[in-house]
């Protein structure tokens, strides 16, 4: 895990609005990356999730109470606005930018925001009325006028079953811009993004290979790489498509989604989402499928003897991408899961393929890499082959998006 916030204070403000339960996570994530995390909780936020769990997870005593004597005689508010490097609020619920924008101070959660001279990055979630309503929209403008970092909020599903703008960013994209304010991004804004413009395509997740109208062939990807690359990249300011084969992972928000279930829906979801400039072809993408789907339920034919299942070669997905003759994406990026040699067949892979880089993994038996939370990846571009250490996979997404856009500033500038 990359300790890019080491030594670094972070006080979360978390108001009341459902998505404060991926607030729980945020402090999982910022903590994983070195930062002390200090929570405040709003009276709706407490409504949502308790002090315990904020409590525990953070490590440290939760402040919710602005005449708390307690607080103010150890912490007191001006000091804990003070001590922090940066205050993240997330979610920021519609009725606390009001009142920031309207510079009330009348909670702890305001009266903190108001006696600060620290960037502030906030992380909109409500539902989508509300979001679009012109109260919402001019304290938006207000509080980016007033010189306060945005991220989001996305489009999707939200959870009071609607769906459209309001949903709050992924944990994973609040972390990128939480380090992108303190790697000393200009302020007043949306969170500066290195692959603004830069159009990406991330393949994720198993295909399906139908054998009749009930069966098929799969594998046991979950998708969490895939969608973790997908998040990171948005979370950088590239266009995101994902092409998803079936999964259970949530939809990152500002990315677009393709489900598909085949190896052929995906090769055509990924033609269809040229030009890009960036291709990340994580997929578990099946080599096989079978010759002639059955169009009906096959049935035992009572002999004993089981049917012969027919395979023929799927389309090669990232051979097709990466060997394209005209609009090929500047970057073509594989992954290779191998159970023996892995640095070896993986090399070998990206010459065959044609690929930039490959991203390797061993994902044996024992490894618990398919479905689990961990990777350990091996880098592999022409020159060279970097061993990353074992992390989580959303940390693997989050450090494979920053070499990416490293790569586009060291050959194309910054935008
Ligand atoms: C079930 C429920 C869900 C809510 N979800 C949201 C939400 O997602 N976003 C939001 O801005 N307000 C939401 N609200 C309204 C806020 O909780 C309410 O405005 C509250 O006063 C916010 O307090 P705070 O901003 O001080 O935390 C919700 C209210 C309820 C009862």
């Amino acid at each position: 895990m990359n300790q890019t916030l080491t030594g670094k204070n972070i006080l979360l403000i978390i108001s009341g609005g459902i998505a404060a339960y991926k607030s729980l996570d945020l402090i999982r994530r910022l903590k994983e990356r070195g930062a002390g995390v200090r929570c405040v909780l709003t009276g709706g936020g407490a409504q949502f999730v308790t002090p315990l769990s904020v409590a525990a997870l953070s490590e440290e005593a939760v402040f919710q109470d602005l005449f708390s004597l307690k607080d103010e005689s150890e912490m007191g508010h001006i000091r804990l606005s003070r001590e922090a490097d940066l205050l993240v609020v997330a979610p920021a619920s519609a009725d606390l930018m009001a009142k920031m924008a309207a510079g009330l101070a009348n909670d702890l959660a305001s009266t903190v925001l108001l006696a600060t001279d620290k960037p502030v990055l906030f992380a909109p979630a409500m539902n989508t009325v509300m979001w679009d309503h012109p109260a919402t929209k001019r304290n938006y403008r207000i509080l980016l006028d007033d010189g306060l970092h945005a991220v989001g909020p996305g489009q999707g599903d939200l959870a009071c079953g609607e769906v459209g703008a309001g949903r709050m960013s992924e944990p994973l994209e609040i972390v990128a811009a939480a380090e992108n304010i303190i790697a000393g991004q200009p302020t007043g804004q949306p969170v500066a993004a290195p692959l603004k413009g830069r159009r990406a395509i991330v393949t994720s997740g198993p295909t399906y290979e139908a054998i009749d109208p009930v069966r098929y062939l799969a594998n046991r990807s979950s998708g969490k790489q895939g969608h973790a690359i997908a998040a990171a990249l948005a979370g950088l300011g590239a266009e995101v498509v994902l092409v998803a084969g079936p999964n259970n992972q949530p939809d990152p928000s500002r990315v677009t989604i393709r489900n598909i279930e085949s190896a052929a829906q995906m090769l055509a979801a990924c033609e269809a989402a040229l030009p890009a400039d960036i291709a990340v072809c994580a997929a578990a993408v099946a080599d096989w499928r079978v010759a002639g789907e059955a169009e009906q339920k096959m049935k035992k034919d009572g002999s004993g003897r089981p049917p012969a299942l027919n395979l023929v070669e799927n389309p090669d997905i990232l051979a097709t991408l990466s060997q394209m003759n005209g609009g090929r994406p500047s970057l073509v990026v594989g992954f290779a899961a191998e159970t023996e040699k892995v640095v070896d067949h993986a090399q070998s892979k990206r010459t065959r393929k044609g690929c930039d880089w490959i991203v390797a993994n061993d994902v044996g038996t024992g490894t618990r890499v398919m479905g689990g939370d961990e990777n350990t990846v091996h880098l592999i571009t022409a020159a060279d082959v970097e061993n990353w250490p074992k992390m989580p996979k959303d940390a693997v997404a989050t450090t494979l998006a920053k070499r990416i856009a490293d790569h586009f500033i060291n050959h194309f500038g910054s935008e």
